[in-house]
């Protein structure tokens, strides 16, 4: 349809109808017994019939049969037969799942993000859905905080870069093409700041550190175009994200050029009364609206108020139109007045889910996205040794992830099943070993407080036949990790380590077996101080999807070596936190080797992460020359190349991240200590050499003053490249402007 004729179709809205579009609502409202939903607790929501019949669109339903079904049956009573968006969590993968996005992150791959996006938003487009509330670009610091796991990390520019892939993944260059989905980028903004590591709870940041490291992510899926943008629950400057107008309108629209659809985040424009912000839900529709939210997620907040906002003069009509249009426009970006089924075919959906390829994609990404944290020689595995998998882990399907709801373990493949496919069958062995949490370790899941009751004499058959396994094993890998519901939303923990059960026993296998190593599972960074001095080594393998077990066997018998860096900084212990390699510069830091008393540092504890941001060892070694710079003095009318020689100096092949970090040591604000600014993987034969070189321009100089503008400041520059965020192969630049 043309701009136009969707004004004209506005036009011919009633009022009610329109702000129909404006509600969102859960698939069971348009299922065959929904009867039983409308006269049950949702009737407290205040939604009318008269509001499922109008309702804009529908989230967490899918599966092409019913959603042509639900879209049929609303679309002939839709009074101007509009279809309705069909939207869904597809936040690591739909049915093939991928890597946690934070293990994602730790691939320092945008492209390999861009074909996962790719392949997901194929098998939801074919599973009927038009939108993704993917990929979430909130910077994460607090390692407390469970969401941390749907992020791709701590760092601006590397979140922009996922960012901006995953988008382009999921959109492809028009969404309205077959297989492509609407992305919506989440949560706006600075969700990940809550306080505390706590979910759901304030976010208090300067202005200043809200536009220099939290809003960089979101602007770059902007700049790529995603479709839709989600509110977050948070405050910002003491205003709820989602009635917040400077926020939505000033920042979001006016400065970063948003012009897609703004939908609340769940119940959001709703709680805003809890907030203390909104006096009733009148007033939080009129405020929601004011800062131009276009959908509310499952309340009834604008569907039971705005039209008598509208009568009583409170809010105009255009407010609502403005909304109304962005919302048809969308949907005619999807194609969907053409055809309202889109992609929704029940015989594709059996042969593009989950297929071969999709797979294929899933393994490689997973085995990409390990970290290896540490190897005493004992990685690769040496198979001709007897060797016992003991840990919870072993055999267990559960490693997709709490934020993988369209995922299904049973399609996952564990590590024994991968295992037994490669190793000999006569002398390896494989055992639990504890169950995964304490008994007494409360869970709550989505339906309550999940049981997880193994009686004491079971635990103790257990490990016993554990410790007897690890006496008779040369080697003794241990998948360990968090339960897949400690993390995710509403999943926050304030002591961020690995189950006690397990550490007891892995203490009791230590005594008669030195030669371990940890597979670790975890949405998050754990406090590992313990597990990584009893191991030889630790591999890190977040929730690694559906393809899990083979990847982590490609890892640990060396089919694949491990590249992966760890996008969010391993903290010593939970008092460091938030610990991140970008901190700002302070007037007294710490000075290594000296024990001076008034410096910014712990006395208990090192200043240090245990294992930094940009982290990650290979089954080779690698060797980097000093960095080489094509002239020591930068102009904003020319570039300089930084370049640096990396030789694999190891038996294996294997690839590099190299990262380009920089430093401006006297700017009109402070700075942080080190930025990312570039990376490049690199492949390396055994014994090879490469060049690698970084072209640097004036534009990655610049950074947000006092005064609010953006700009590059001349003057000295510190800039390293190197194989961590740590590192201290550094190079001066000098900046000189000639523009003046
Ligand atoms: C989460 C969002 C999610 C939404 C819909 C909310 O609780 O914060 O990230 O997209 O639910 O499922």
């Amino acid at each position: 349809m043309k701009k136009e004729e969707l004004k004209e179709l506005l036009k011919d809205m009633s009022l009610k109808e329109k702000i129909g579009q404006m509600l969102q609502l859960m698939g069971v409202f348009f299922l065959e017994d929904a009867d039983s939903v409308l006269t049950g607790p949702w009737q407290s929501l205040g939604i009318e019939e008269e509001d499922i019949r109008t309702a804009g669109s529908i989230l967490g339903t899918y599966g092409a049969d019913t959603l042509m079904k639900i879209q049929k049956a609303y679309m002939e009573k839709q009074p101007h037969h509009i279809p309705m968006l069909f939207m869904m969590d597809v936040i690591h993968g739909m049915k093939t799942i991928f890597p946690a996005p934070l293990g994602l992150g730790a691939a320092f791959d945008p492209e390999l993000a861009e074909r996962c996006a790719a392949v997901a938003a194929k098998e939801a487009s074919v599973s009927g859905l038009h939108v993704v509330f993917s990929p979430m670009a909130d910077l994460v610091r607090d390692a407390r905080w469970g969401r941390v796991m749907e992020s791709t990390g701590e760092d601006p520019y590397l979140n922009g870069r996922y960012a901006q892939a995953q988008v382009k993944g999921f959109q492809g260059e028009d969404m309205g093409q077959p297989y492509k989905v609407c992305s919506c980028i989440k949560h706006f903004a600075a969700y990940g700041g809550a306080e505390a590591g706590r979910d759901y709870n304030t976010v208090e940041l300067s202005e200043h550190t809200l536009r220099d490291f939290y809003l960089p992510a979101y602007k770059a899926g902007i700049d790529a175009k995603a479709g839709m943008v989600m509110t977050s629950f948070n405050t910002v400057n003491g205003i709820p994200a989602s009635t917040n107008r400077w926020l939505m309108r000033d920042i979001l629209r006016e400065e970063m050029g948003f012009d897609g659809v703004l939908i609340s985040d769940f119940s959001a424009i709703m709680e805003t009364i809890a907030h203390g912000y909104s006096a009733d839900e009148k007033d939080a529709a009129k405020k929601a609206l004011e800062a131009g939210v276009d959908i509310d997620m499952m309340t009834g907040v604008y569907a039971g108020n705005l039209c008598k906002l509208v009568e009583e003069g409170e809010v105009e009509e255009a407010q609502i139109d403005e909304c109304v249009l962005r919302i048809l426009e969308l949907k005619n970006r999807l194609g969907l007045f053409e055809n309202p089924y889109k992609d929704a075919d029940p015989k594709k959906e059996k042969t593009v889910v989950l297929c071969e390829e999709h797979r294929r994609l899933a393994r490689e990404a997973a085995a990409k996205s390990f970290v290896l944290l540490k190897n005493e020689g004992i990685l690769p595995l040496d198979a001709t040794k007897k060797i016992a998998f003991i840990g919870p882990y072993t055999n267990n399907k559960e490693i997709i992830s709490s934020w993988a709801v369209t995922g299904n373990v049973s399609d996952c493949v564990t590590m024994e099943e991968a295992a037994r496919e490669v190793l000999d069958t006569v002398h390896t062995t494989y055992h639990a070993g504890s169950p995964m949490l304490e008994n007494e370790y409360e869970l709550i899941g989505f339906g309550g407080i999940l049981a997880h009751d193994v009686s004491e004499a079971e635990q103790q058959k257990m490990l016993a036949e554990a410790v007897a396994a690890a006496k008779e094993a040369d080697i003794v890998i241990m998948p360990l990790g968090e339960h897949y519901q400690q993390s995710g939303e509403a999943s926050s923990r304030a002591m961020i380590d690995v189950p006690e059960v397990q550490m007891r026993l892995l203490r009791e296998v230590a005594k008669v077996n030195e030669n371990i190593v940890v597979v670790l599972f975890s949405g998050r960074p754990l406090d590992i101080r313990e597990l990584s001095r009893t191991a030889k080594a630790v591999l890190e393998v977040w929730f690694p999807g559906t393809e899990g077990g083979h990847a982590i066997m490609d890892v640990l018998t060396g089919k694949v070596n491990p590249s992966g860096k760890l996008s969010m900084s391993f903290p010593y212990c939970v008092g460091q936190i938030p610990v991140h390699y970008d901190a700002y510069s302070t007037g007294r830091p710490d000075l290594e080797g000296k024990k001076e008393k008034f410096r910014s540092k712990y006395q208990d504890i090192p200043n240090e992460p245990l294992y930094p941001f940009g982290y990650g060892l290979s089954y080779t070694t690698y060797e980097i020359s000093p960095v080489s710079l094509s002239s020591e003095v930068l102009t904003d009318e020319g570039l300089v190349e930084a370049s640096v020689k990396i030789k694999n100096t190891g038996k294996a092949a294997g690839t590099e991240v190299v990262q380009l970090y920089i430093q401006d040591i006297t700017a009109s604000v402070v700075r942080p200590v080190k930025e990312l600014k570039g990376f490049q993987k690199v492949e390396l034969a055994p014994g090879e050499e490469k060049s690698v070189t970084f072209v640097i321009e004036e534009p990655m100089l610049r950074f947000l003053r006092a005064d609010g503008t953006v700009g590059s400041e001349e003057g000295k520059f510190h800039l390293w490249i190197g194989c961590d965020s740590m590192t201290e192969n550094m190079a001066e630049l000098q900046y000189s402007c000639k523009r003046k």
